[in-house]
């Protein structure tokens, strides 16, 4: 089964063809960074506009590069939630209105659902229960992925306040860096000692699972204007390397604890605060050291993209689940 895919539920429009056993045939995505780095955060209304732009040659270019007409497709897949309501709009009208028009099956698909998918792209099925960790800008949450059809999928753990991603990206703005922040930390971290500064861990009193990155970034606020009013000039690397240790430990700690709580057999790592180095390969170190298998996706399959919906989506249909033609888009969608 070759399923067309659409991802626009942020800020990258996205179109792919995969196979229900989940070969990638292609995956495209149009990326608006561009577009939104001058307000330093992702303006919904630029977005829904340029999904409206890009949409119809990114699906065009994707069919094209999977070497495909529409007579080889068998269901069409789209992001319902969660998202930016305009933004996931388009994604699915347009994927809805396609499928239609060729008398396909169509499905929604969870955002998550797809992430989670992710790590399954041309690559063999995780051992299952695993523990899947996705940390991006809008996410940072931990999941129990057990065996099904469909698989089933508990949360574990999710974000009180900030999103990683967020966090990385409101740090950087207070030090003075470009958006997206992650990419920019990472950068001026680099190999500065991280232990320099002592940013408080964020745990929960209660001992669960939850992640909190407020206290954190007002930790970083309370340092950068402390230094500002007394004159003194603050070195950012040394900040952006303690921030960022303590934001991945903080993901690292939680992560181990919930493979040890749900004797999970495998754990995965996406989102786009998977393209941190550091991260991935301290939590790859980690697992090794306890013979738990560890896998984190290419980065391109990380962060927002179409051949993930189109996985979790190609799954669905072919177990012979559909959506209604009026599935709503849903911004604050569950899974
Ligand atoms: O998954 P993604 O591309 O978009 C969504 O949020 O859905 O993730 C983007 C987020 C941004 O907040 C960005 O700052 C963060 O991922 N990020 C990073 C790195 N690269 C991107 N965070 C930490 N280190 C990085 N190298
Ligand atoms: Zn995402």
């Amino acid at each position: 089964m070759n399923v067309l895919g659409i991802e626009t539920s942020c800020d990258e429009t996205a179109a792919a063809v995969v196979t229900a056993s989940g070969e990638v045939l292609s995956s495209i995505v149009a990326s608006q960074l561009k577009l939104h780095a001058p307000y330093g955060g992702i303006v919904p209304e630029i977005a829904s506009r340029q999904h409206l732009r890009d949409l119809p040659r990114t699906a065009s270019e994707a069919m094209r590069r999977a070497g495909m007409e529409w007579r080889d497709i068998q269901g069409v897949a789209a992001t319902c939630g969660p998202g930016l309501m305009g933004a996931l709009m388009i994604g699915l009208s347009w994927a809805k209105a396609a499928a239609w028009a060729r008398a396909l099956p169509f499905i929604g698909v969870n955002h998550l659902e797809g992430h989670l998918a992710a790590v399954e792209l041309n690559q063999a099925p995780l051992p299952r229960p695993f523990v899947g960790l996705v940390a991006s800008g809008g996410h940072t949450s931990l999941y129990l992925v057990a065996a099904g059809q469909p698989a089933h999928y508990s949360l574990l753990a999710s974000t009180r306040d900030d999103a990683v991603g967020e966090a990385f990206d409101k740090v950087a703005k207070l030090l003075g860096l470009s958006y997206p922040g992650g990419p920019a930390i990472e950068r001026i971290a680099g190999k500065r000692e991280p232990d320099k500064i002592k940013f408080p861990q964020p745990r929960m009193k209660d001992g669960s699972l939850a992640f909190s990155y407020s206290g954190l970034k007002t930790a970083v606020r309370y340092l950068v204007d402390k230094a500002r009013q007394r004159g003194e000039k603050i070195d950012s690397a040394e900040v952006a390397a303690a921030f960022q240790q303590a934001v991945i430990k903080d993901l690292i700690h939680k992560s181990l604890k919930a493979v040890k709580q749900h004797d999970a057999r495998a754990l995965a790592l996406t989102g786009g605060v998977a393209a941190n180095r550091f991260l991935r390969q301290t939590l790859a170190a980690e697992a090794e050291k306890i013979s738990l298998p560890f896998y984190c996706p290419p980065i391109e399959w990380c962060t927002d993209n179409a051949a993930m919906i189109a996985l979790a989506g190609a799954r669905r249909l072919s177990l012979g689940e559909r959506s209604a033609w009026d599935l709503p888009a849903v911004p604050n969608l569950q899974l």
